[in-house]
C-alpha cells in the first residue's frame, strides 16, 4: 500500500500512514490531542477536524477520490441526529486519509483545550477534569464464558480506552445491570482520576457537570461548569444562612463555645444552602442536580471546618490550630449531605493556617505569584484581609484584622454594595461640592436624568468602595489632614462642614428625608481598617526583605469595585506603579473553578501551599508600630512616588 504524509496543526505533529488509515487513528499514533467520548464510533461528534490541505475519503474507501462534501455513512448518520456540521468539518474517526494532508484540530475538539477567562488580563484554564465520560459497547453475557457484568464492562474500558485496574463504586454496581440491558449493552461511564467508575448510564451520554463553590462568611457563590468544555453554564449566589448565628467569624465561633452542638447546627445550615444553590444552578442550566458529578470548594478556615463538620473552636483562639491543612479529596457528595449525584466527588483546596484558608489558596492558584519573578502582593479584603506576598522563590501569607469597615459596617451611613449605594465620589477642591455615582446607574449626580435614574432605589447609603473614594477625595480637597482630622475651621465658610458633637462632619447628600454624612468616627474607622491592612502588608514586606512590591492583585468583592488609585491615595496598599495594580474579582472562586477543571492544578496548589510561610501578625512586635505609622494618610513616612507621577 501507498503511504501518505499526514500533518496535524496546530501541534505540527506529522507522520506517514497507509492510505485508508482513519484520521483519528493517525492522530492517536502521533499523540495528537483529539477528543472522543464514543471511542471512534461516529456517534459523539467530539472528534471533528478541519481539512486544510489535501483530501479525505469516506471511511473504508481507499481508492476512488471523493470530494470534501461527501460524508461517510457514520457522518451522515451523525448529522441526521445532531444537525449539519460546518461544511469544512469531518468526524476524524469516520474519515480516512486519501493522500498527503494537513489537518487542523480546532480548539473545541482538543481534550486539553484552553478556557479563556473573560477578563482584561486574559489567562487560560487548561481543561483536564478529574471526571471524564467514556462510551463503551460491552459484551453480552454468555453461558459458555461465565463472567460478570462488571468484569465485561471493565474489559471493554480497557480495550477501547486503555483504562486498566479500574475500581467501581458500589452504587455503580447496583445500577449496572439495568443500565447495560436498557442501553442494549451500550453504556457511558464516568471515571474519576482514571481510576474509579463513579456513574453509569445507558447509551451515549455527552454531558457532565461540576460546581465550584466559594463559601464566604457572608455570601456563598457558586458556578456550574460543563466539564467537557469548561464553560460556566450557570452562576448563583446566596447569603450564608449562618449569619443568624453571628455576623462575623468570631461570633460564630463564640456561638459554638456557648452552645454545645452549635457547630452541628451551622454545618446543617451551610449544607442546606449548598443544596439550594445546586438546585438553582441546575434549573438555570436546564439540567438535573444528579447530572453534577463533582464539586470543589474554597472558604476561610472556619467556613471550611463547618462545611466538613469539623468543630471550629480551636480556630477561635491561639495557637489557632487547623484540624487539617491538607486538601479534602475523594469524599462522596453524600458524606456532606449534598444532593447532587450521590457518587459525585468533593474536593476542597487546602487551608494554609488558622487564619488563612482555602480561599487564600484559591487566590494563590488563580493569581499564580509562584510562577513569576515579580514581587507580587495579593490582598483579599473582607472582614479579615488575607495577604499573600512573594514570587517564584518564596511566599508569605498572613491575615490582618481589618474589621468590617470596608464592607460598609461601622460607618454611620455605610451599607453593603447594593442598588442605591453611593460607590463613586468626587469633591471639588474649591467649593467642596460633591458629585457621586450610585450603584445601578451610570450617571453622575450632577448630570441630567440622575434623579429619574435613581428614583426607584433612592440614595440609601455608601458602600465600601464609595467610602474609600470619599475619604480619599476629602483628603485631596483638604477637608481632612494627614492625620484624618476634619478641619473644623472650614465650617465657618462652607455649609458642607458641620459640627457633630465635639468634632465635625462632611455632608455628602441631603434631602428632607435623608442626610448622608461622613463623620470623624467614620474617617477613624477607615483609618483603623486601612492601617491594619497596610501594617500586615508592611510586616510581610519586612519578613521578605523588600522595600517595594512590583504587582498587586486586589481580590474579593470589595477589591473588584475599588478604584485602585483611591486605594493608594488612602494608603490601603503600598506604592506600586498603578498599571501593575489590578482588581481581580473573586479570585478565590476562580481558584475553585480551576481546581474543578484541571486536576493537575490541584496537585500544583497542594504543593505550593506546603511551602507558604505563615506569619501570625498578632504576635509580631513590629506590627503595632507599623499599625500606628499607617494611620496617617497615605502613611506617616513611607513614600508613594507612583502617586505623584
Ligand atoms: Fe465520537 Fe468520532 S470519536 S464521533
Amino acid at each position: 500500500t501507498q503511504d501518505a504524509l499526514v500533518v496535524f496543526t496546530p501541534s505540527g505533529r506529522r507522520g506517514r500512514f497507509p492510505i485508508g488509515t482513519p484520521v483519528l487513528q493517525a492522530a492517536r499514533a502521533l499523540g495528537v490531542d483529539i477528543d472522543s467520548v464514543c471511542g471512534g464510533r461516529g456517534i459523539c461528534g467530539r472528534c471533528q477536524v478541519v481539512l486544510s490541505e489535501g483530501e479525505f475519503a469516506k471511511h473504508g474507501v481507499n481508492s476512488c477520490a471523493s470530494n470534501l462534501s461527501e460524508r461517510s455513512d457514520n457522518e451522515q448518520a451523525w448529522e441526521k441526529t445532531h444537525g449539519a456540521m460546518n461544511p469544512g468539518r469531518r468526524l476524524s474517526c469516520s474519515t480516512t486519509v486519501l493522500g498527503d494532508v494537513v489537518i487542523d484540530v480546532p480548539a473545541d475538539s482538543q481534550v486539553h483545550r484552553q478556557i479563556v477567562r473573560k477578563r482584561a488580563e486574559v489567562r487560560d484554564i487548561e481543561l483536564d477534569p478529574a471526571v471524564r465520560l467514556y462510551y463503551v459497547e460491552v459484551q453480552q453475557p454468555d453461558m459458555h464464558v461465565p463472567s460478570s457484568d462488571l468484569r465485561r464492562l471493565k474489559e471493554a474500558l480497557d480495550f477501547d480506552w486503555r483504562l486498566t485496574n479500574l475500581q467501581a463504586d458500589i452504587r455503580v454496581v447496583q445500577e449496572l445491570q439495568s443500565a447495560l440491558r436498557q442501553g442494549e449493552w451500550k453504556v457511558t461511564v464516568a471515571v474519576v482520576d482514571a481510576e474509579r467508575i463513579i456513574a453509569v448510564w445507558p447509551g451515549l451520554r455527552e454531558k457532565v457537570y461540576g460546581m465550584a463553590v466559594d463559601v464566604g462568611s457572608t455570601t456563598i457563590a457558586a458556578h456550574l461548569c460543563d466539564l467537557q468544555t469548561g464553560e460556566v453554564v450557570a452562576s448563583a449566589g446566596k447569603m450564608n444562612p449562618q449569619i443568624r448565628f453571628g455576623e462575623d467569624l468570631m461570633s460564630r465561633v463564640s456561638y459554638v463555645m456557648m452552645k454545645p452542638g452549635g457547630d452541628g447546627e451551622m454545618t446543617r445550615e451551610v449544607r442546606a444552602a449548598l443544596n439550594g444553590l445546586a438546585t438553582e444552578l441546575a434549573a438555570e442550566a436546564g439540567i438535573r442536580v444528579v447530572d453534577i458529578l463533582e464539586a470543589t470548594f474554597v472558604g476561610n478556615p472556619i467556613m471550611h471546618h463547618l462545611l466538613f463538620g469539623i468543630n471550629p473552636v480551636e480556630l477561635g483562639g491561639a495557637p489557632f490550630a487547623l484540624a487539617t491543612d491538607e486538601a479534602v479529596t475523594g469524599l462522596w457528595a453524600t458524606e456532606i449531605d449534598l444532593h447532587i449525584h450521590p457518587n459525585a466527588r468533593i474536593y476542597a483546596l487546602p487551608c494554609i493556617a488558622g487564619h488563612v484558608g482555602a480561599d487564600t489558596a484559591g487566590a494563590i492558584l488563580s493569581e499564580t505569584p509562584y510562577l513569576t519573578d515579580a514581587m507580587t502582593l495579593i490582598v483579599d479584603i473582607g472582614t479579615n484581609a488575607e495577604i499573600v506576598l512573594g514570587n517564584r522563590s518564596r511566599l508569605l501569607a498572613a491575615s490582618s484584622p481589618t474589621g468590617p469597615a470596608f464592607e460598609g459596617a461601622q460607618i454611620s451611613c455605610g451599607q453593603r454594595a447594593a442598588p442605591g449605594a453611593i460607590e463613586r465620589v468626587r469633591i471639588d477642591p474649591v467649593t467642596l461640592e460633591p458629585r457621586f455615582q450610585v450603584i445601578g446607574s451610570e450617571l453622575w449626580s450632577d448630570e441630567a436624568g440622575f434623579a429619574a435614574a435613581t428614583a426607584a432605589t433612592g440614595i440609601t447609603g455608601i458602600c465600601g468602595s464609595g467610602i474609600v473614594e470619599v475619604i480619599a477625595e476629602m483628603y485631596l480637597a483638604g477637608i481632612i489632614d494627614q492625620d484624618g482630622v476634619i478641619d473644623g475651621t472650614l465650617a465657618a465658610r462652607n455649609p458642607r462642614i458641620q459640627p457633630n458633637g465635639r468634632t465635625f462632619a462632611y455632608t455628602l447628600f441631603e434631602t428632607d428625608e435623608r442626610m448622608l454624612q461622613i463623620t470623624q468616627n467614620d474617617v477613624r474607622a477607615i483609618q483603623l481598617a486601612k492601617a491594619a491592612l497596610y501594617a500586615g502588608v508592611r510586616l510581610l514586606m519586612d519578613k521578605m526583605g523588600v522595600e517595594r512590591v512590583e504587582r498587586i492583585s486586589l481580590a474579593g468583592a470589595f477589591g473588584s469595585h475599588i478604584d485602585v488609585k483611591y486605594a493608594m491615595i488612602l494608603g490601603l496598599i503600598p506604592d506600586c506603579p498603578l498599571d501593575h495594580v489590578a482588581a481581580v474579582g473573586n479570585s478565590a472562586g476562580t481558584g475553585a473553578r480551576i481546581a474543578l477543571l484541571n486536576r493537575g492544578r490541584r496537585e500544583e496548589i497542594e504543593t505550593v501551599v506546603r511551602r507558604v510561610d505563615k506569619i501570625e501578625t498578632a504576635v509580631e512586635p513590629s506590627f503595632q508600630q507599623y499599625f500606628v505609622d499607617a494611620m496617617a494618610i497615605p502613611h506617616k513616612s513611607d513614600p508613594f512616588p507612583n502617586l505623584r507621577a
